[in-house]
Parts: structure tokens; C-alpha cells; sequence
């Protein structure tokens, strides 16, 4: 059983790889680090995430439409978005260990330890004085408040640190077939600027009037140097953005109302509103009048998932003057030619998903009647997540119960996600549809062959009742 939040994470990593949802990439090689492969049941919650965050987008929203960017650019795309000159991390190197850590998790980690011995004020002092310096780009004061507070490195134990450096987060590589001819580009380290470089072609083809967003789904690649905690911080990982266009000046009335939105979407996926919380940005990214993290409360802490972000015209702008293409809108309204500002609303899918396992992942224990001890370990993933919505068990695999459970299974797979299972003890089968999150079991018994009901057993509260085979259809998406 669990006893702290460490160790559920753990149990919820386990859990991943035992029951099929995440497994680390290239295993039988001995992995790749920060990689990983969404399994049978991954894949399917990632898909339903995928689809309920595409759906609030462009279906619920008439002025978002999307679009499918490819991951590769013409290279001056990262020049002029700022990534070449900027998109870096400040590092610092263990000289004993030649391992390499980005300052701000070396000093988070410090100030873990200094709450973990009850040391909290010095924690919240230090972690404050990290941004005021790191906000200044002030490098040689970070490695000031390393010395000063003889942070070590966990691999050799010393404190011999080289200078705090940037390193650029992208992944390069050559495109063209002749080695004299390649040129080199990059792996989008965000899909933001697919949508950019499109704004025309969406507006027009779209005909689409200010305000107005593009959407898009898609992989992003970061060469993350610390990458730790599972699927938290990946080197590949996938993104759901959306860029909303607007009339200069307006900027602060829309960042007021999609920082609102996006929360109303979060906790409409079933998660309450205590388990986020909104985390003003201190150093501003180069591109930003104002920024904000949608922060949820992971086992491992509080930790950024979605990032709303008052990009300015800075993309547009620039890409205007790169290119030498005109990126403007004329605006009917007030009879004006500008660069429209930009609102964006970024989050990360992997994030999502292990967002959606931290909050569904429950270990429980409880005595029955008889006075003996049970356990089962149940993910309560919200149902219209939920990998398989319903699992189709008979009772036997024999006196015609299983062909009943087909004709049944036959008339709800086109309506969603079914599961079929006839193999093991009923208890068995229900605790493995509780380990996979599956919300409804159906179990085909003697009495179905008599009066056409099926046994329901809920997931969340192990309740069961009997209900008719005739409407069970219409019944299970009544749930959600
Ligand atoms: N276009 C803006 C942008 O990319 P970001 O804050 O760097 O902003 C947005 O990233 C979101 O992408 C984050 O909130 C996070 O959910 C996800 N993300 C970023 N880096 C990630 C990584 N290495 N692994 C997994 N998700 C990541």
C-alpha cells in the first residue's frame, strides 16, 4: 500500500508498464532515456484526451478551426521565432561527475531537502532569491548561491561546479540526399510556429474574421538535459496548441478570458478545482507580455501542465520581416491594416495523461463481511476517458452464455470502446477491469437466458444491479 506521495509514483509507473499504458522506449535495448511508448490501453486514453481537447477547440468554439503542420520547417522558421538565439537552458556541469544539471532543478532540489527537514521559510527565501536572479539572467550570481550553499552533486558527492552556461533544447538534423548538398534543420521543439507561418492561408481559405484561432495537435522534440520523471519531461512528446489572433490592445481582456476557459475545461475532464492552480510566469520567454501556468498537484508536487501565454505580434512580426511576406489583417470593423496580437493556450498531451493516471490511480483495502481482508488497485479515470468503456463478461465459457455476451458485445462496439473476457473467475476479471479504469462490467449469467438482464457492477463503488439488455446501449452513454 502506498505510504507517501514518492512511492505512489512509483506504484503509478509500475502500474503503467504492468497494465499497458506506457512502456519505456526501446526496452530490449535498455531503453532510450526520456522516451516512451503509449501501450494497448496508453494509446487509447491518449487518443480519448486528444479528441476531448479537439472537440473543445474547434467544435465548441466557432472562430477555432484546425490545422496538421508538418514537424519540419524551412530552418529561417527557428531563427526568426527566436529558438536559435534563445530557446536555452541555463546549465551547470559537475566536474567530478561531468553530469550536467539546468540550475533551477539543482537549487529545487536543494530546496526539497530544506522542507523535507522542516527548513520551510529557507526554502521559499531561496527559491525566490533563484527566480529574482534567473529572471536578471544574472548566471554568475546563480553559481554564487550554489557555492554559497554548497549544493552537491548527487552522483559524486562534491560541489566542484563548472560556470552556469546556456545550451540550445533543439534537435538538428540534415535534410536534402547528397552529404555536400544537406542542409541543416530542426525537429519542432513547439507546433506554435506551424501555425504562424499559416496565419494567412487559414484566415483566407477559412475565411476567418479577427478574433479567431488556429488549433493543432502534434509532436514536439526537446533535447531536455535533466529528463526525469517518467513522461513528466520527455525529449519527445506531443503538444495541443491553439493561437488566438486578436486586435492589438485587446490582449489582456482575452488572456483574462482563456486563462478562465482553459481552467472550465480542466475541471470539466472531472478533476476538482482544488488540485490546480494558476502560477504567474516571473522571467518572461522572449515572446511574452504576460504568461501563466496552469499548475496541478502531482505526487511529485506542484508542477506546471498547460502554459497561456500574451505572445504580442512578436511572431508575426517577425516572421513578416524574414520572409519579406506581408502577415497582416484588415480589419472591416475600424477600416485598419495591423499585425494582429496573439493569445496562446499550450498544453502538454503526456502531461495530461499523467496528469489524468496521478488523479485516477487508487490503492484500497476494506474488510468484507465475512470478516476476511480485500485490496484492489482502481484507476477512476472520469468514463468518457476512460480506455474501455464497457467489459462484456459471461459467466461461463460454456450453455450458451458466451454466444449471448457476442450478440451483446456486437451491438455496443460500434457505439464505443467494448472489451470481451471470458477467461478466469468473475472476481479476477473485475479487479482487471478495475486496474485498466474500465467503468462498467456487464456479467451474462442462467437468469439472462431467462429474463434478458445482464448484471452492471460499477467500478467506482462495486455496486451491482440488474438491468435490461434491451436499451443497455443508451445506458452506458447515459454515463457519459
Ligand atoms: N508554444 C509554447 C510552448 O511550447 P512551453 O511552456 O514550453 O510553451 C507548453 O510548453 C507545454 O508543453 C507545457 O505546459 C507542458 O505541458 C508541455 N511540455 C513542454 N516541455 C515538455 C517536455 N519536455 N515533456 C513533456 N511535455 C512538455
Amino acid at each position: 500500500m502506498i505510504s507517501n506521495d514518492q512511492q505512489k509514483f512509483q506504484a503509478i509507473i509500475s502500474h503503467s508498464k504492468e497494465y499497458g499504458f506506457v512502456f519505456q522506449s526501446s526496452e530490449i535495448y535498455d531503453g532510450l532515456s526520456a522516451v516512451y511508448d503509449y501501450g494497448p490501453w496508453g494509446s487509447e486514453l491518449k487518443k480519448n484526451l486528444r479528441e476531448a481537447w479537439w472537440n473543445e477547440m474547434t467544435r465548441m468554439h466557432d472562430n477555432i478551426v484546425g490545422i496538421d503542420a508538418a514537424i519540419f520547417m524551412h530552418p529561417t522558421t527557428w531563427k526568426a521565432s527566436g529558438h536559435v538565439d534563445n530557446f536555452s537552458d541555463p546549465m551547470i556541469d559537475n566536474k567530478d561527475s561531468k553530469k550536467r544539471y539546468r540550475v533551477d532543478h539543482l537549487i529545487e532540489g536543494f530546496a526539497d531537502e530544506l522542507v523535507k527537514a522542516g527548513k520551510t521559510a529557507d526554502a521559499e527565501q531561496l527559491l525566490a532569491t533563484m527566480d529574482s536572479l534567473l529572471a536578471a539572467n544574472d548566471f554568475a550570481g546563480v553559481k554564487q548561491l550554489i557555492d554559497a550553499k554548497n549544493m552537491k552533486c548527487a552522483v559524486s558527492g562534491t560541489c566542484n561546479w563548472t560556470d552556469v552556461r546556456q545550451f540550445n533544447l533543439m534537435f538538428s538534423t540534415q535534410i536534402g540526399s547528397v552529404a555536400e548538398e544537406a542542409n541543416e534543420i530542426y525537429l519542432r521543439p513547439e507546433t506554435a510556429q506551424g501555425i504562424f507561418v499559416n496565419f494567412l492561408n487559414v484566415q483566407k481559405s477559412a475565411r476567418m474574421k479577427i478574433p479567431f484561432g488556429i488549433a493543432q495537435i502534434g509532436k514536439a522534440f526537446r533535447n531536455e538535459i535533466v529528463a526525469r520523471q517518467f513522461i513528466f519531461r520527455m525529449r519527445e512528446f506531443e503538444q495541443m496548441e491553439m493561437q488566438f489572433f486578436i486586435r492589438p490592445g485587446t490582449q489582456q481582456e482575452w488572456y483574462t478570458y482563456w486563462k478562465a476557459e482553459r481552467m472550465k475545461w480542466h475541471t470539466s475532464m472531472g478533476i476538482p478545482a482544488e488540485n490546480y492552480r494558476f502560477h504567474d510566469h516571473v522571467k518572461l520567454a522572449h515572446y511574452a507580455d504576460a504568461a501563466v501556468d496552469i499548475e496541478y498537484a502531482f505526487p511529485i508536487g506542484w508542477k506546471e501542465v498547460e502554459g497561456i501565454h500574451s505572445r504580442t505580434d512578436f511572431d508575426l512580426k517577425s516572421h513578416q520581416q524574414y520572409s519579406g511576406k506581408k502577415l497582416q489583417y484588415f480589419d472591416t470593423e475600424i477600416n485598419q491594416n495591423y499585425v494582429p496580437y496573439v493569445i496562446e493556450t499550450s498544453i502538454g498531451l503526456d502531461r495530461m495523461f499523467l496528469l489524468t493516471l496521478c488523479h485516477a490511480y487508487h490503492e484500497e483495502k476494506w474488510t468484507k463481511e465475512d470478516g476476511t481482508d480485500d485490496s484492489r488497485v482502481v484507476l477512476k479515470i472520469p468514463a468518457k476517458i476512460a480506455p474501455i468503456k464497457l467489459a462484456i463478461l459471461p459467466l461461463l465459457k460454456k450453455e450458451g452464455l458466451p454466444e449471448i455476451a457476442r450478440e451483446i458485445m456486437n451491438q455496443c462496439r460500434n457505439e464505443f470502446y467494448c472489451f470481451y473476457e471470458e477467461k478466469d473467475t468473475i472476481g479476477k476479471r473485475y479487479r482487471r477491469m478495475d486496474a485498466l479504469g474500465t467503468p462498467f462490467c456487464i456479467t451474462i449469467d442462467h437468469q439472462t437466458k431467462d429474463d434478458q438482464t445482464v448484471t452492471i457492477r460499477y467500478r467506482d463503488t462495486m455496486k451491482q444491479e440488474r438491468i435490461p439488455i434491451e436499451g443497455l446501449v443508451d445506458f452506458i452513454k447515459s454515463k457519459f
